[in-house]
């Protein structure tokens, strides 16, 4: 990462939701992490803002007393932790008065870019861009980073992206989605893109499916407040999931500019198949937790978690079957499957071949021998299955696999998601975040699925803390010959 020099223009980084759970379990490490390794500008002000009224040294204890934990021990060093402290400013600001957006600008500093984290709920984006406006809080170089859920439906995401747009030009708006800062994530780009050796195999009919995994093993937590009105389909598939797919299915973008690269990923969404009601029927698959075990310890069911309804049928697990209607996808079926307490955390994508077309190999299958298995996280490697001969006399065959560790082949650090976009954000990169354009387009094909459920009136599926989710996503993936890959 480059470092910024000293003629960078001073910068006001403005956290609404400043001393939320985002904020201290994120955003604020983030920023200590860019500070340490000189990734701010020399004059950087982080304003944290919420509505405790709390003096300078209330706010510092709180600081200390919560995101110290949130930070790597190896990293803390305390001079570096002091000089970060002194970056930090606290307003207490209540987003419906105009009079506290007045004195928010008279703690910002003058000529400074100014970056305004909303790490808020959506129903105050518009409270707050009025009076920023109303403030003469934004100029041209102003920018706006907005966290999700961006709406519950595409109704509501249009309606967001319109009052935002009332106050932001479409350049200035910075769409999180924080899967997109994952080092392996961007990898995925350079797997693709810098090498030739796949690009003329990643199609139909050399590719005969793909299927995206990311499984947690936490549990809902403390979130049942928010969670239980989301579910699994709109906290994860709808934004991390898609996105992961654009990056596997999308063209060659002509260059690494933001617009290039967004151009080809809306068209992935784009070109999603519609699912009718009759498709989610047979093409998706809801759970939910019951309890069971996870990390050797045991483990409580969704509706025993805190704060979830009695008789909730919020789904903690989506497992659901996906076509691209392209030249490049035709007849690929594309398989999504996150979910919470799952066997273990893992986030991963198998790339099958296809099938050989005829073996001289008795006692082989033909099946799929081939896969690439991209595994973004808790570690990252890629692996190529391939098949090899058994030493011994006789022609027996067995898979072996081609093994990339990139991360004992890099020694260099790994920065954080969130670290690397707020570094985005910073010097006006907008590659890794999304347009408008692509929000709309995951929103208008996860519609008809959640509607569908309604219509259909479904239940999720029970399944059991610990395990790989319900048998029925199993049987979505063995009616196309496939199965998830599960093994270490
Ligand atoms: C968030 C979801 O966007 O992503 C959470 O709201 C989920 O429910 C989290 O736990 C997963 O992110 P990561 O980086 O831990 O895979």
């Amino acid at each position: 990462m480059n470092n910024l020099n000293a003629s960078t223009p001073p910068l006001d980084m403005v956290i609404f939701g400043g001393v939320g759970d985002l904020s201290v379990r994120k955003l604020l490490p983030a920023l200590y992490m860019a500070h340490r390794h000189n990734n701010l500008p020399a004059q950087t002000r982080i304003h944290a803002l919420g509505r405790q009224p709390w003096r300078r040294d209330e706010f510092l204890a709180f600081i200390q007393d919560k995101v110290v934990g949130f930070i790597d021990e190896a990293a803390m060093q305390a001079p570096l932790w002091q000089s970060f402290l002194d970056r930090l400013h606290y307003t207490t600001i209540d987003a419906t008065r105009s009079e506290d957006f007045a004195h928010l600008g008279q703690a910002l500093q003058p000529g400074a870019d100014r970056v305004y984290y909303l790490a808020t709920a959506p129903s105050l984006f518009t409270q707050i861009g009025k009076h920023l406006h109303g403030a003469g809080l934004i100029d041209a170089r102003s920018r706006v980073v907005l966290e999700k859920p961006l709406g519950h439906d595409l109704a509501s995401a249009r309606q967001i992206n319109d009052e935002v747009g009332r106050y932001f030009e479409e350049a200035q708006i910075f769409r999180i989605d924080h899967y997109l800062g994952k080092e392996t994530v961007q990898n995925l780009m350079v797997l693709r893109f810098g090498n030739s050796i796949f690009e003329p195999l990643w199609r139909s009919p050399h590719i005969k499916s793909i299927q995206i995994t990311v499984a947690e093993s936490v549990g809902v937590g403390s979130r049942a407040g928010f969670y239980d009105g989301t579910g699994a389909m709109r906290d994860m598939i709808q934004n991390h999931l898609l996105q992961l797919l654009c990056i596997v299915a999308m063209e060659p973008p002509v260059s690494l500019d933001a617009d290039a690269v967004r151009d080809e990923k809306l068209k992935v969404l784009r070109s999603l198949r519609p699912m009718s009601v009759a498709d989610v029927a047979s093409n998706t698959v809801r759970g939910q937790y019951s309890a069971g075990a996870s990390g050797g310890e045991s483990a409580k069911g969704y509706a025993q978690e805190d704060h979830v309804p009695p008789g909730s049928s919020t789904e903690t697990f989506v497992a659901l079957k996906a076509h691209i209607n392209n030249w490049r996808w035709a007849n690929v079926p594309i398989f999504l499957r996150t979910g919470k307490r799952l066997a273990e955390r893992r986030s991963e994508i198998v790339i099958e071949f296809a099938d050989l077309p005829f073996t001289i190999f008795s006692d082989t299958p033909r099946q799929s021998v081939n896969r690439l298995m991209i595994r973004l996280q808790p570690e990252e490697h890629v692996q190529l299955q391939m098949m090899a001969k058994e030493p011994g006399s006789g022609m027996r065959l067995r898979p072996v696999n081609l093994n990339l560790d990139l991360e004992s082949a890099f020694t260099e650090r790994r920065a954080e998601a969130y670290e690397r976009l707020l570094i985005d954000v910073i010097k006006g990169r907008l590659t890794h975040f999304m347009r408008r354009d692509e929000l709309e387009a995951a929103w208008a094909w996860c519609d008809p699925i959640l509607q569908g459920w309604q219509q259909l009136g479904d239940k999720p599926k029970a399944y059991t803390a610990g395990s790989w989710g319900p048998a029925a996503s199993s049987a979505l993936m063995a009616r196309e010959g496939s199965a998830w890959v599960e093994e270490a």
